[in-house]
């Protein structure tokens, strides 16, 4: 991918600066502008001081502090689990949830997702498992596919985003669960875009489809919603104790104090103040509507991500760069899920006014 020619210069939130000039910024994924809230800062301030920069061990040498231990402990209470495993990344948190699966589960084969994250590609394949991809989101397709290749006795294992980061789309995790249980399936979600943000609990996809079911392992990440950084996998004791004994876990150091302390802080923040959730739904509702009333196809979902493409990258770039010249900062991006020219995506964040986001679409309507 060909470096970024934007260089940014604060953190971000609504307005957020970039090359040197203040921009009305729609750049993702730091929902609730949490990565710059005054007692996040204090806290990874305040960590720095007293553990510095980093152990530089790991949990199994001296790399355990109370501050990793608090961490999980209260990543446990967010998500109703019995524990918790916070690792150094969320991109890690699927191949430690996948290999762990494979030692607790002894899974026989893969279904995944063809536009699962490069995290849960890269788990896939780390487990010499055969792997069968199926058509995005696309569940008839898997269940083919299941009657197909799962052969008597055989446990299969499904591996998905539960939000996929480009359009934002949510998984149909519930059908997958139905599909799977002929089988006595699993299922890996990686949900890094849905924790923090869906759900009464805001514990992510699960929660918003309610659905309760000790055959979902689910992993994620501090680093977009929780205004912190690092990878988070929530689940019972037995599957986080395989975790924490896993070669992800324990070849690489822990995380940065600064990364564990302003984690646990915006845990905190997003569990005591449940109404940031409310406000960031209205505002994805409210954003989306306004993309419909242009005529831009998006999701009416509440997940605060709307992506389109117009099928000609230069048009796409262009549009990105008239907005930068009025002061916004969109996305163009080629990421997995976008297609061979590139999407245009919109972010928007709990504390992005309704001016704001008016704004946005007005510019955006003059344009189009
Ligand atoms: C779906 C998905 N999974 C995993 C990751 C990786 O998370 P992290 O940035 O914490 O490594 C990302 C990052 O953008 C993502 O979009």
């Amino acid at each position: 991918m060909p470096a970024s020619k934007y260089i940014m210069d604060s953190a971000p939130d609504a307005i957020t600066r970039i090359n040197g000039e203040d921009y009305l910024y729609f750049g993702g994924t730091s929902y609730y502008s949490l990565h710059k809230h005054p007692s996040v800062l204090e806290a990874a301030g305040n960590a720095l001081k007293d553990y510095g920069m980093l152990s530089a061990t790991t949990r199994l040498g001296y790399g355990t502090t109370e501050l990793l231990e608090t961490l999980e402990e209260k990543a446990s209470g967010f998500f109703g689990t019995e524990d918790t495993a916070y690792l150094a990344s969320g991109f890690l948190s699927s191949m430690a949830g996948v290999q762990a699966l494979q030692i607790q589960e002894d899974f026989d084969l893969i279904f995944l997702d063809e536009l699962s994250h490069y995290s849960n590609q890269d788990a896939a394949s780390s487990v010499e498992k055969p792997v069968y991809i199926f058509d995005h989101r696309d569940f008839e397709e898997l269940k083919t596919k299941l009657k197909e290749f799962v052969k008597p006795g055989q446990k299969p294992l499904l591996i998905s985003d539960g939000v996929f980061p480009v359009f934002g789309e949510i998984a149909p995790v519930k059908i997958y669960l139905e599909l799977l249980e002929p089988y006595n399936g699993i299922l890996w979600i990686d949900d890094a875009h849905g924790m923090g943000v869906l759900g009464t609990h805001g514990r992510g996809v699960s929660d918003l489809l309610d659905i309760q079911s000790d055959r979902i392992y689910t992993g994620g990440t501090l680093s977009k919603a929780f205004g912190g950084f690092g990878g988070i996998i929530p689940g019972t004791r037995k599957f986080i104790s395989e975790i924490k004994k896993g070669a992800v876990m324990n070849g690489a150091n822990m995380a940065p104090s600064t990364a564990l302390a302003a984690s646990l802080e915006g845990i905190n923040i997003l569990r005591s103040e449940p109404g940031r959730k409310e406000k960031l739904w209205a505002n994805a509702r409210y954003l989306k509507q306004g993309l419909r009333n242009l005529g831009i196809p998006v999701n009416n979902t509440e997940v605060p991500i709307a992506a389109w493409e117009t099928g000609d990258r230069k048009h796409m770039e262009n549009i990105r760069e008239k907005l930068m010249d009025r002061g916004i900062a969109i996305q163009f991006m080629t990421y997995i899920g976008a297609g061979a020219e590139g999407v245009l995506r919109i972010v928007v964040f709990e504390n992005h006014s309704t001016e704001q986001i008016d704004f946005l679409l007005s510019e955006l309507k003059s344009l189009l």
